[in-house]
């Protein structure tokens, strides 16, 4: 049993395989946090929190109790609002007098088998036995707005997930003005955060800094999870490393805006406080109403690696669902940086031809197939087939595809419209836009309110007819530019502080649907690259194009500070052209091979245009990753190397059973008279000795991890190795 309740000193435990988590109710019906981290057992924690003098920083009167206790100083589970906690608060209420306070205290609790689902949100699953849910109920008892926190225990993976629903049981309206998904107290010590920040072709570079005695936010308003900040954070001991340490990872399930806050208070305890964003939020919950917030996956773990292990499992396992979260994804071919706008069907059956002869199994056909889309001035909302370009149809191109061998996909951007399109022309109320005001362009592009029932049922129409009416096997769903106007023609006044919120459920109420319709099609998620790359929308589209950038050199940054929550088989990463067209930059198409493959692999280049060189080089590549990719998407991954510092990157897979291991080092930054280069692998079986195909080497597992390897000296622009290992026996 992972959640046990001791009734004698009202503590409720939650105990996964290396963890523990505690809180008690005390005497007054304050539910305290006791305890997150490694396993401490059955032993009450509360011992850790001793009486000292607060009155000067509030001690509420109608406690009745003496100048040592203070709400501001005591670790909670979800902290009252406008009472005497003067730290990051969970909710923020408006009551129907005006007054600005909430006060919760515990009511009941109830353990079930099995995990929680949130309605209208994406929610981590259990697959059978893995899991508890506990739910503890706390009441307002002037407004009785009720919040009923939920935990999901996965016992065996080192996760706790949370999320509250926040129930009116009043007799009058209540205004949400927050309603954060988490409030975790951590324990006294020295803590960084690491944070992802980016921008577009840029994503997920990680950054790490001491957390300092003030209010640190890692966020979006972008209604978007966004590519200049991620929904995840680590907190980590000062001291820790890839390989021990303290480590807190939290992640938010969640694909619109979100706030991470964390505040190191008067006495050196840090507060994390984590949902959505509620910079434009409020929500009105009439008597008899509930909100219910996104879900929160937690996670603590000895050393970064070992925690990014625990998320890689439990998001291929557990939030990525369907058919092909677990299966092997095609190697794709997508036109995009082969053509652009300018394509036709002879342009486009040349590249599938070209591909279908290299080895690769299907076929993207991206932005510039529907409407009056030559550019992106247009065309956007209106998706049907635009004639001009393909003059026979999308059924005469995807039926030569398929004589190819190939499956045929094919890129949409649902949420947005041109000014310029049909759609637009017919229901300019459709885009979100304030009243008498000139909306702002994003990419010559606005955005469909989402959060208006009849934009989603119009949607929901035309995609269903595309995949109804071709042979889709696959949609790439992209999101091109950051929400502002948000204002919803369709909403009134009083409740324009919902609609962002109402956009996200909107858009996961159309994915629900057409996943659910087509569970054969395999979605993509994009958003100008990886813009929106969070474990909301891996909940719908078990793999998401990275990034825009497809420079090699580049993506080891991006694929490597993904890699700290996110697994590789969720990373969409392409070969491209030499130069690359962002940066300009020309690695060699091993590099970009190497490279691309610690992902949901694909070429997006002018196969047309390539020597033959190249062509056979990629025919090598396929069929070296269909030997290698269920050791990759499947095997435990660690980073060898810091992905911001140095002069090269290494990684390194192992599979499950430590038989095998692929080593994988790219030379960022040649060097003149270079060192040798010794790295030292992990993760493999120190009493195996292992076959080095490569050097035909047989060399011990304890020396490779203990002693390392010594590469060749490395010449030239950017040159990559691999190196595979398979226990000798
Ligand atoms: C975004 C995507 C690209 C491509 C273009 C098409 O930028 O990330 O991969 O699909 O849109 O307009």
């Amino acid at each position: 049993m992972s959640i046990v309740y001791d009734r004698q000193e009202n503590l409720l435990t939650l105990t996964t395989e290396n963890t523990g988590y505690q809180m008690c109710i005390d005497e007054l019906g304050i539910l305290r946090h006791l305890h997150y981290g490694s396993r401490t057992g059955a032993q009450d924690m509360s011992y850790q929190i001793i009486d000292f003098d607060y009155a000067f920083s509030g001690n509420p009167i109608q406690y009745r109790r003496e100048r040592n206790f203070s709400l501001d100083i005591l670790p909670q589970e979800y902290t009252s609002f406008g009472v005497g906690d003067f730290r990051l608060n969970s909710v923020a209420v408006i009551n129907a007098d005006g007054s600005r306070a909430a006060q919760f205290h515990y009511v009941s609790h109830e353990i079930r088998k099995g995990k929680y689902a949130i309605p209208e949100l994406p929610a981590s699953y259990d697959n059978g036995d893995e899991a508890e849910t506990l739910i503890v109920t706390l009441r307002d008892e002037v407004t009785g707005l009720t919040v009923k926190l939920h935990y999901g225990v996965f016992e065996k993976l080192d996760i706790i997930t949370r999320y509250a629903e926040i129930c009116n049981d009043g007799k009058a309206p209540v205004t949400l003005e927050k309603a954060a998904s988490l409030c975790l107290d951590l324990p006294h010590g020295n803590w960084d955060l690491m944070h992802f920040w980016g921008k577009h072709a840029m994503e997920r570079q990680p950054e790490r800094q001491p957390i300092g005695h003030c209010i640190t936010t890692v966020g979006s308003t972008r209604g978007t999870s966004s590519h200049q900040q991620n929904p995840f954070i680590i907190v980590c001991d000062h001291e820790a490393t890839e390989d021990h340490g303290d480590c807190y990872g939290m992640m938010l399930a969640y694909s619109g805006g979100f706030k991470a806050e964390l505040e190191n208070s008067q006495i050196n305890s840090v507060r994390a406080v984590m949902g959505i964003d509620d910079t434009y939020f409020s929500w009105k919950l009439e008597p008899g109403q509930s909100f219910h917030t996104p879900e929160v996956i937690l996670s603590f773990a000895d050393g970064l690696t070992a925690l990014s292990h625990n998320y890689h499992h439990f998001i291929r396992h557990n939030v990525c669902r369907g058919k092909h979260h677990l299966e092997k994804r095609p190697v794709l071919i997508n036109n995009w940086e082969a053509t652009y706008f300018d394509l036709n069907e002879d342009k486009m059956y040349a590249l599938a031809k070209e591909a279908a002869a290299l080895g690769i199994d299907q076929f993207v056909l991206d932005d510039g197939w529907f409407g009056a889309r030559y550019d992106d001035n247009a065309g956007l909302g209106d998706w049907f087939v635009n004639y001009d370009k393909l003059p026979n149809g999308l059924d005469s191109l995807i039926e030569k595809i398929n004589g190819l061998g190939m499956k045929f996909g094919i890129w949409v951007e649902p949420e947005m419209v041109n000014e310029d399109s049909d759609l637009y022309r017919a229901h300019p109320d459709w885009a979100l836009s304030a009243p008498d005001r000139t909306p702002t362009f994003g990419r010559n592009q606005l955005v469909l309110d989402m959060s208006n029932k009849d934009v989603v049922d119009y949607l929901y129409g035309c995609l269903s007819t595309l995949l109804k009416e071709h042979n889709i096997a696959y949609i790439k769903w992209d999101f091109n530019r950051s929400v502002c106007d948000v204002y919803s023609h369709a909403l009134p006044a009083d409740r324009q502080g919902e609609v962002s919120h109402r956009f996200v459920l909107g858009l996961y109420n159309l994915l629900d649907r057409l996943t659910t319709e087509f569970p054969d099609v395999l979605f993509e998620g994009c958003s100008g690259g990886g813009g929106r790359f969070d474990a909301g929308m891996l909940y719908y589209t078990p793999q998401i194009w990275l990034s825009d950038d497809t420079d090699a050199i580049e993506r080891l940054i991006i694929q490597g500070g993904t890699s700290y929550g996110y697994p590789v088989s969720t990373m969409g990463a392409h070969v491209s052209a030499a130069p690359n067209h962002q940066t300009g930059r020309t690695t060699p198409i091993n590099t970009r091979g190497i490279v691309a493959m610690s992902g949901a692999f694909g070429y997006e280049l002018d196969l047309t245009k390539l020597p033959e060189s190249d062509k056979e080089a990629i025919r090598i590549q396929i069929q070296r990753y269909h030997q290698d990719e269920v050791l990759i998407h499947q095997g435990s991954y660690y980073r060898l190397t810091d992905v911001t510092k140095g002069y090269y990157t290494a990684w390194q897979i192992v599979s499950e059973d430590k038989s095998k291991s692929l080593v994988n080092l790219v030379i960022t930054s040649p060097q003149p008279n270079p060192e040798p280069l010794h790295i030292r692998f992990k993760g493999l079986d120190p009493n195996a000795n292992y076959h080095i195909e490569e050097s035909d080497k047989v060399i011990s597992g304890a020396a490779l991890m203990n002693g390392g390897y010594t590469y060749p000296v490395m010449h030239g622009d950017y040159p990559a190795m691999q190196l595979h290992l398979s226990v000798r026996s």
